[in-house]
């Protein structure tokens, strides 16, 4: 039996990067996994890759804009029927943006703040009636370090994830409350290496930016997609029953110092 064998997740942003990693993660370990993203092509593939690995059926995709409430609606719908059921919602789906408060548009600001924070507003909302019905579940947000941690030229970004860390908290007290049997959580890590880091990579050459991203990090270098799927499996799998309202911080340290 797999870690989360029975469980049945829905993960935004799972074309590539960490939902992806989170998705293979969760699809190993014994679970149903439906991947949605902006990118519908790209989470089919991914889906498709998953059920040649571990069988037809273990994995679904569905194209999804995690701003438009509507779609949220239906993909809930979707994911259920596809699965049989929801248990585990991981809102992972966001973008990032350099910028100060004076350097950054408005317009990019909210921005950030609906792929980033509406759609995890939007995902629990709508996820929860359906998850009540099918034993103990999970959400599981990811918000940054630099939820925790701001820097001047984030603004965007850290008031974004920031935000993730407390929704999660007024959502797990909310489900505390209200039957009990879902948990929620937000995964707080460092810089990984996805495809989020590509424009870094573009200005300073791989090699480079990997090292000196790294070099702010205790541990030294920059983390690895399945960092964070192996944090998102436990927070998903009834071992970590008794958590949440948790931060989970994957960062080599950097927030120690
Ligand atoms: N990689 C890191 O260094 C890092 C560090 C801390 C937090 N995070 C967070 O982890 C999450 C995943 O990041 P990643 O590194 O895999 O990034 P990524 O850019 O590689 O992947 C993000 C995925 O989200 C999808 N997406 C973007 N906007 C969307 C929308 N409106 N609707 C649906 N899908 C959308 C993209 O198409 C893409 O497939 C993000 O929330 C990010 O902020 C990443």
């Amino acid at each position: 039996m797999g870690r989360v064998s029975g469980k049945m997740a829905l993960i935004t942003g799972g074309a590539q990067g960490l939902g992806e990693a989170i998705g293979r993660m969760l699809a190993k370990e014994g679970a149903k996994v439906t991947l949605t993203d902006i990118n519908g092509a790209g989470a089919e593939k991914i889906a498709a890759s998953i059920n040649a690995a571990h069988g037809a059926g273990t994995a679904f995709a569905f194209q999804q804009d995690v701003t438009d409430e509507t779609r949220w609606k239906e993909v809930v719908q979707l994911a259920h029927d596809a699965m049989g059921g929801l248990n585990v919602l991981v809102n992972n789906a966001g973008i990032g943006s350099l910028g100060s408060v004076e350097d950054e548009s408005y317009e990019i600001f909210r921005k950030v703040q609906a792929v980033d924070v509406d759609s995890i507003f939007l995902g629990c909302k709508y996820a929860i009636p359906l998850m009540r019905n099918h034993g103990l579940g999970s959400i599981i947000n990811i918000s940054s370090i630099a939820g925790i941690i701001a820097s001047g030229n984030y603004v965007s970004y850290n008031t974004a994830k920031a935000a993730v860390r407390h929704l999660s908290k007024s959502v797990a007290l909310h489900c505390a409350k209200t039957g009990g049997q879902i948990r929620s959580n937000s995964v707080h890590p460092v810089f990984i290496n996805t495809p989020i880091l590509d424009r870094t990579k573009e200005m300073f050459g791989e090699q480079k930016a990997l090292e000196k991203l790294g070099r702010q990090i205790p541990l030294g270098k920059v983390g690895e997609p399945d960092d964070i799927a192996y944090a998102v499996l436990y927070l998903a799998s009834d071992e970590s029953k008794l958590v949440t309202g948790a931060e989970i911080k994957v960062d080599g340290g950097i927030s120690a110092m």
